[in-house]
């Protein structure tokens, strides 16, 4: 069962993207190496903010997601509208949940910050386990979205 660690996975991003300031390319890094460090997570991905309200899919991993999410809608518009992580145990109990799979069960969902505070994206977790998700998680990968995005 693999548990990521986050010390490790932080410097391994700031390696792999030092120097590089292309968004997606970023994003694309981040994705890979997070997907792939914790066995909780099956869908691991970005939805950036394309227009007023408007969340559109990013660099993935996993199932398809879908392509477009307003701000009033989903897990991920509620973050991007609250400007905060939403932690979820039950996705069943989140109102207006949105299901790009049938076997998740949990989410995190984490907004994305640039240097001048505002949200450029958010980055989606979801696991096929039930209450996966830690405060811990979410904030070492606000940690480490801050390090990438925001500077
Ligand atoms: N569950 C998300 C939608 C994205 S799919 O999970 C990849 C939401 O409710 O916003």
């Amino acid at each position: 069962m693999a548990r990521v660690n986050y010390k490790d996975l932080s410097k391994t991003i700031a390696s792999l993207c030092a120097g590089e300031d292309d968004m997606i390319a970023l994003m694309a890094s981040v994705v890979c190496e997070l997907h792939h460090s914790d066995d909780r997570f099956d869908w691991t991905g970005f939805y950036r903010v394309t227009g007023p309200e408007m969340l559109k899919i990013g660099p993935y991993q996993g199932g398809h997601g879908c392509l477009q999410i307003p701000f009033s809608r989903g897990v991920c518009g509620a973050a991007a509208r609250l400007r905060a992580m939403q932690l979820v145990p039950d996705v069943e109990a989140f109102e207006g949940h949105i299901a790009c799979a049938s076997s998740t069960r949990s989410e995190l969902v984490v907004p994305v910050f640039n240097g001048a505070g505002d949200v450029i994206a958010v980055l989606d977790i979801d696991s096929n386990q039930a209450d996966a998700f830690t405060c811990e998680d979410a904030e070492a990968l606000a940690v480490i979205l801050a390090s990438v995005f925001s500077t």
